[in-house]
């Protein structure tokens, strides 16, 4: 295990079998990232990109190779474990929402909390306290389906922070929103960033992975550079 990573691969290969046909997503893939990082992964269509982030947030398992997620070898975890290491460590942000439509914003940021056992009125609390940081106090009755696409997103950055992850994943978290609302997506990464919290961001934007701190670039399932931006990125 390696002092103070949160995300530590270690040659990690994904291959996926089609019938006969070997589909090689991930060929070896290596980095550690610091807690607290700001990082993007950046790359074609196909280079890799979401399953690398699949194996970090420990969603599915690589053919080989070892993923370390706060100090913790994954491999030697049962799929419980593993569970409960994602929940307690990990919030996720998607291009797609994935907001439950049935239920109001305040009930979606709430549900993950339902998990750790905490009472539905501290569960209120703490969901409304999310989504007054991300600006929508006035909407908290309202349904996915009453809100903008940028909003839809704040949602979601709420319900990955209200648990207090140490690291958030967000894979094209502004890939459905127009450039402006996606700035103000992005600003609200860096935010989340300055208060502790390490970010993983995959995009295809390459304006977004320049403002990160630092960039790692995949093809065909190999990195192709990992690069430090001298200063850091500056705020909004
Ligand atoms: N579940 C799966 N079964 C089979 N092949 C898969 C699976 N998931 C991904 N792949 C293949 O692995 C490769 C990498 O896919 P991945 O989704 O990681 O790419 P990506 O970089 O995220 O692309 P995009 O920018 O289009 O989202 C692709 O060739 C893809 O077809
Ligand atoms: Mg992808």
């Amino acid at each position: 295990m390696k002092e103070g990573m949160i995300v530590s691969l270690d040659t990690v290969v994904k291959t996926f079998f089609m019938g006969e046909n070997e589909v090689h997503a991930l060929r070896g893939v290596s980095f550690d990232i610091p807690e607290g990082s700001f990082v993007s992964i950046m790359g074609p269509s196909g280079s890799g990109k979401t399953t690398c982030m699949n194996m970090i947030g420990c969603l599915d398992r690589p053919t080989s190779g070892a993923i370390y997620i706060a100090g913790e070898n994954t491999a030697e975890m049962s799929d419980n474990d593993l569970a409960f290491l994602r929940n307690r460590t990990i919030g996720f942000v998607f291009q797609q929402y994935f907001l439950l439509p049935t239920l109001t914003i305040l009930e979606n940021v709430m549900l993950p909390l339902r998990y750790q056992g905490i009472p539905a009125l501290e569960r209120k609390k703490l969901a409304a306290e999310e989504l007054e940081k991300v600006g929508l106090s006035n909407r908290l009755k309202h349904r996915p389906s009453e809100l903008s696409g940028g909003q839809k997103q704040r949602v979601a950055i709420a319900r990955a922070l209200v648990t207090r992850p140490q690291l958030i994943l967000a894979d094209e978290p502004t890939g459905a929103l127009d450039s402006e609302t996606g700035q103000s997506v992005l600003d609200l990464f860096f935010d989340i960033n300055r208060q502790g919290t390490a970010v993983i961001i995959v995009t295809h934007d390459p304006d977004i992975g320049a403002t990160a701190p630092r960039s790692i670039h995949l093809k065909d399932g190999n990195i192709i550079s990992d690069t430090i931006h001298p200063s850091p990125a500056p705020p909004g």
